[in-house]
């Protein structure tokens, strides 16, 4: 047994060594505290846009499509199929420029990233490269969307890991997917195939009749990015799971106070097989090489007609195109290649298009969409507007009033 000497000694003892540890700790504390301050206002939340997405007071909304930029590292990545005499001081530093230029001309109220995005093998780093492309519409504080190409999981994120990453980044309205219960009601959709499948609804103008409901429509699709069809390799495509999904929201809008559908737009990276046919047909814009798609038809174009209400799909992936044509009443449109590190053509200006819907005018208040417009921009020194086009008109004559 301890006598009660020892007892009182060793606590002594204790206290010593305990207020040893808690100077260290103290001492400790004070010197890292600086750093720790720091990290400490590094935390914080995403910078969210003002939601719903809505028209505006002068009854426009208008949309900047950039498609492929194929960002890689900044100024270490060079530009591809530029002239000669371009080449020495040109960069993905070209791209984020280019992109500011178009924000100044054209101030959109959402930017649509169409995916390749960034070029994966040209990054050690996809986090890093996503921030550095998109940037700009951070910076402006523009809404963005984003979806995925067949280049944007080459790096150190998979295609998850992507949409997460651009859906948690400042003033995007990207999402991963529908919530679930769009995907399950009824039945028909358990779960959806691919990353990037979702809905954007705009809203009427501040103050009109319209004001709280939705008057646009915008669906973004995942096209995916190379797939293995009976021992052949061939592009992704959007499969039955999402096709099911918007044919699903489509009904699900009939709730609305306005009796059908508004007018919507899709959004999505590889361009389906049907859209070789628009060569055969008046379109508008360069068709100038092969369209690159799947081997496999999966219905996209017969699932947009019967919803009724998509008016327009906008793509990429084949970068030397740039023209829109009408497939059964639904326009295809390509966006142009937009970034300096991808394929192109010298002599050929980078481009991007820009989409407008404009609103009726009511007796005294704006209604739903009268119009919707499209035409591109070229970067060139003055950024040239060319191929102006009306892409859809209301037939209803109370709109046109
Ligand atoms: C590239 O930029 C540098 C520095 O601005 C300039 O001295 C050089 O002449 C430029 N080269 C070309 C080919 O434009
Ligand atoms: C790239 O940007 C540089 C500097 O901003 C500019 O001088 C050059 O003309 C641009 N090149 C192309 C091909 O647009
Ligand atoms: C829209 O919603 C707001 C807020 O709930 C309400 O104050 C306004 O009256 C509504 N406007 C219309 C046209 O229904």
């Amino acid at each position: 047994m301890m006598s009660s000497a020892t007892a009182i000694g060793n606590w002594k003892h204790t206290v010593l060594y305990l207020n040893l540890i808690l100077s260290l700790l103290y001492f400790i504390e004070s010197l890292i505290s600086h750093k720790l301050h720091i990290n400490h206002n590094n935390v914080r939340v995403k910078r969210s846009p003002n939601l719903p997405l809505r028209f505006r007071d002068d009854g426009t909304f208008k949309i900047l499509q950039v498609a492929d930029m194929h960002f890689g590292m900044g100024t270490i990545t060079r530009c591809r199929d530029v002239l000669d005499s371009e080449f020495e001081n040109c960069s993905d530093l070209n791209t984020t420029r280019f992109l500011r230029r178009m924000i100044e001309a054209e101030r959109p109220d959402l930017i649509a990233f169409t995916g390749d995005n960034i070029f994966g093998s040209s990054t050690t780093d996809a986090a890093e490269s996503l921030l550095e492309a998109i940037g700009p519409a951070i910076e402006y504080g523009i809404p963005w969307a984003a979806i995925l190409g067949n280049h944007d999981q080459e790096s150190t994120l998979n295609r998850e890991e992507l949409m997460t990453f651009l859906s948690l980044m400042d003033f995007s309205v990207s999402q991963i997917n529908p919530p679930e219960e769009d995907g399950t009601k009824g039945g028909t959709v358990k779960s959806i195939d691919g990353f990037g499948n979702y809905q954007l609804r705009v809203h009427g103008a501040p103050g009109s009749v319209l004001s709280n409901s939705t008057v646009f429509d915008l669906f973004f699709l995942d096209s995916g990015d190379r797939e293995i069809v009976q021992g052949r390799r061939t592009y992704g495509w959007i499969k039955d799971s999402q096709l099911r999904w918007l044919q699903h929201t489509s009904k699900h809008d009939h709730n609305q106070r306005i009796p059908d559908n508004p007018p919507a737009l899709a959004f999505f990276h590889i361009p389906i097989p049907e859209v070789r046919d628009l060569w055969y047909t008046p379109f508008i814009g360069q068709f100038q090489e092969g369209v690159a798609c799947s081997v496999v038809q999966s219905g996209v174009l017969q699932t947009f007609m019967s919803m009724g209400n998509v008016k327009a799909a906008f793509i990429g992936h084949d970068h030397v195109n740039d023209f829109c044509g009408n497939l059964k009443g639904v326009w295809f449109c390509y966006g142009g290649g937009f970034g300096y590190h991808a394929y192109g053509r010298p002599n050929w200006h980078r481009r991007a298009r820009v989409i407008e819907a404009k609103l009726g005018k009511g007796r005294d208040t704006w209604t739903g969409i009268e119009f919707i417009k499209t035409w591109k921009r070229l970067d060139d020194q003055d950024l040239s507007k060319i191929d102006e086009q009306v892409l859809w008109e209301t037939s209803d004559t109370f709109l046109k009033g």
